[in-house]
């Protein structure tokens, strides 16, 4: 029989391709913001409590979250009851099912970069101390303090730049606007590495499907490997969508290196956010891939599939 796996943030880069990925393998069960808002905390909770014992998942997958960096510092409040203290409703209810039972449900949820500072020159381990720079980093790390501190069997998964053939992220973006033909400026001074949602989806898959991975659980880094700008990320799509497309991208198009500090954005950004990853093939065993095959192989997708709008 198959295993019952919960999804929430079924619409979601991660919260989808996850759904996808796992399919045929489980009893996929998805949730979305419509039917379980996670501001809406008593619904939230009656809905947990609900699909656990009606639908006995082995497994949670949160990929709900508050995603918007800048929007955050405007919606604090909001930002930190869907990143963090939902969470301690969802663990709860987990707690709760688990002490009658046997087999216990685990929790696997995703974290984030902007959990450091970015002031190491250093790639961030796991195990490095986590000093957030703005409010979703804030939120977030709260968040993983909850699931860690609540008995509940967990995997976080800290991850950076996500990128889906959907909704929106940074690939989309420029690939609207160079074929568009907008002057296009992005900044030189921000390290780390695009990860796509279907890598994501396709380690949860591994780890779902072999239990010696999935009882051991903890805090894990996942990214592409390697290490970029968001300006040599964007001069890699424009290559490669030339390469591919030449017929949707415009003349003479050109990409300018900037500063952060240009930006005046609302959120500070870490200046180097790279996540190192080795816990992936040491203890998981799971091939990892460069940045540039999951950025391409992303791209591949939405031209093959027609998703450029
Ligand atoms: N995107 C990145 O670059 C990035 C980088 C590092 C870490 N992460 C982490 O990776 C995880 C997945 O991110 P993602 O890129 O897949 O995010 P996403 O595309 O923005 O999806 C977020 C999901 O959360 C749902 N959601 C938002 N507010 C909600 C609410 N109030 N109640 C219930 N559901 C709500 C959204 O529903 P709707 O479809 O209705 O909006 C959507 O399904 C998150 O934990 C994020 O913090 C992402």
């Amino acid at each position: 029989m198959k295993q019952n796996i919960v999804i929430l943030g079924s619409t979601g880069q991660v919260g989808w391709a996850i759904t996808k990925e796992l399919d045929s393998f489980f009893q996929v069960i998805t949730m979305n913001r419509e039917n379980t808002p996670f501001e809406r905390r008593n619904v939230l909770k009656a809905n947990i409590r609900d699909i656990l014992y009606t639908e006995t998942p082995s497994h949670i997958v949160n990929a709900a979250a508050f995603t918007n960096v800048d929007g955050s510092e405007e919606n604090k409040e909001l930002a930190f009851l869907i990143n963090a203290f939902a969470l301690q409703d969802i663990v709860d209810e987990i707690n709760l099912y688990n002490l009658t039972k046997k087999r216990k449900t685990s929790l696997i949820h995703f974290s984030t970069d902007y959990v450091f500072d970015g002031e190491s020159i250093e790639e961030n381990f796991p195990t490095d101390k986590t000093n957030p720079i703005n409010v979703y980093g804030r939120s977030k790390a709260l968040g993983e303090t909850i699931i860690k501190k609540s008995g509940v069997p967990y995997l976080i998964l800290r991850t950076s730049w996500v990128i889906s053939p959907f909704r929106k992220n940074f690939l989309k973006t420029m690939v609207k606007k160079i074929m568009k033909g907008l002057p296009i400026e992005v900044v030189d001074d921000q390290y780390g590495a695009p990860t796509s949602a279907k890598y994501i989806a396709s380690f949860i898959n591994h780890y779902l499907r072999n239990e010696k991975f999935s009882a051991i659980g903890g805090l894990h880094h996942i990214c592409g490997l390697g290490n970029t700008t968001w300006f040599d990320f964007a001069k890699f799509i424009l290559d490669n969508l030339k390469n591919k497309k030449p017929e949707l991208v415009k003349e003479k198009i050109d990409i300018k290196p900037i500063k952060t500090s240009s930006l005046k954005l609302a959120a500070k950004r870490p200046k180097n956010s790279k996540l190192n990853c080795d816990s992936l093939s040491t203890i998981f065993e799971f091939e990892q891939i460069d940045w540039q095959t999951q950025v391409l192989n992303t791209l591949n997708t939405m031209i093959t599939e027609e998703h450029l709008d």
